[in-house]
């Protein structure tokens, strides 16, 4: 594929289809089921050796097989337990006996954080209702959803978790159509491409062209829809050590007295996943966080209450339930929370450790706020 923007799938690798019989055994015949020659080249350029590509919709394991092929890791989750067992039959035929697709949720992925280096997926289509899955169906299956907006809000949640099991720097690549319907053109690819682009920095597309002949019956909005997108993004690298502490000083006359914690904290203290931000907390004093927000502000930080772009004069009334602010700048995200019941602030200074200036939550500490906080991001938008 190298620099080309578009891939035209012709020639297939011998083994890699999947066998006859358990496309007949399959509860949809495996017409929704792609090529593992459409994946290979994404593998190669996203991937090295060695490391995890997951397909959150995994189907009949079509991504497992052809990471595997090019000797990397695989991981597949895929919501029809029937398919997924087809798909680990599958996997068991081409000798890869240490992979399996599980079966689960792609809105609840069963990895760790940071599990994966490329998220690699075909994602099912809208088919509105009127297709059921490949097994029984229930409310989480993506074709059954009967209305757009549904399918359209469940592609949030999807593309949450992807962004969930890749470090700072993995690549997601969503491969999805737009579709016709009754005669109208539904969006899905572009839909999918903005719902990627929320979370991840969303860089190319690459567009998979198929052979697909169709009669010429006069219809002159009949094409053979043989196309379809492949999106791919990264997840922005997450702030660097160097970042910590200019944000450490730049916050120092404020006196907010931070303690940092999560993801940056755990990695002061010897984790090994990669940080994504910087996650303080600090004393819950609306006049010095607002002394905060404009020494961000001065140094190039856009700030946000739970989504919305504020100022750093921002009053009591924005600030009061919402628990934290955000500020950005390019791959530096900063989170100062200034409300938090399970570890207040004059609790979390005493138990916390020092590396230099950096006040860091101990490991027990985190766990309490983890918690919490997963409770509050539950409740807000951003
Ligand atoms: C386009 S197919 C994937 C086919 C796969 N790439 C292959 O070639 O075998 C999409 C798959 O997503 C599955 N699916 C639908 N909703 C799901 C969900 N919520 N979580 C996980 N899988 C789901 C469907 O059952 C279907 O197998």
């Amino acid at each position: 594929m190298a620099h080309r923007s578009w891939l035209h799938l012709q020639a297939r690798v011998a083994g890699l289809a999947l066998p006859r019989d358990l496309a007949a055994r399959d509860g949809r015949a495996a017409v929704d089921v792609g090529w593992a020659e459409q994946m290979l080249p994404f593998i190669e350029m996203f991937t090295a050796e060695g490391e995890v590509v997951l397909d959150p919709f995994a189907g009949l394991g079509t991504t497992l097989v052809a990471a595997a092929h090019l000797g990397r890791r695989a991981l597949g989750v895929e919501l029809s337990a029937a398919r997924a067992a087809l798909a680990t039959e599958r996997l068991r035929r081409l000798g890869h006996d240490a992979l399996e697709v599980c079966p689960g949720d792609a809105t609840a992925l069963p990895f760790d954080d940071q599990a994966a280096h490329l998220v690699l997926t075909n994602v099912p289509y809208f088919e509105g209702g009127a297709a059921r899955g490949p097994g029984p169906d229930d409310a989480a299956q993506v074709y059954a959803l009967s209305g757009y907006d549904a399918y359209r809000a469940r592609m949030d949640a999807v593309v949450d978790e992807a962004w969930r099991v890749l470090p700072p720097g993995g690549r997601v690549v969503f491969m999805a159509q737009n579709v016709t319907r009754h005669g109208r053109l539904v969006p899905q690819a572009w839909d999918w491409g903005a719902a990627l682009a929320r979370r991840f920095v969303l860089k190319e597309e690459r567009v998979l062209v198929y052979d697909r002949p169709v009669p010429d019956d006069g219809d002159v909005w009949r094409t053979n829809r043989a196309h379809e997108y492949a999106l791919c993004g990264e997840k922005a690298p997450g702030p660097a050590r160097a970042d910590l502490d200019e944000v450490w000083a730049t916050l120092a006359p404020a006196g907010l007295d931070p303690v940092l914690i999560g993801s940056w904290a755990a990695r002061l203290d010897g984790g090994a996943r990669v940080p994504h931000d910087i996650d303080l907390l600090v004393a819950p004093d609306l006049d010095r966080v607002r002394r905060g927000l404009a020494l961000l502000d001065e140094a190039g930080y856009a700030l946000f209450s739970w989504g919305t772009p504020i100022g750093p004069a921002v009053a009591d009334e924005v600030l009061r339930g919402r628990h934290y602010v955000r500020a950005v700048r390019d791959h530096v995200i900063v989170d100062l929370t200034y409300e938090c019941a399970a570890l207040p602030h004059a609790a979390a200074r005493p138990g916390a450790a020092h590396t230099g200036p950096v006040v860091f939550a101990a490991a027990a500490q985190r766990a309490v706020l983890d918690e919490a906080r997963a409770r509050e991001r539950a409740q807000s938008p951003q």
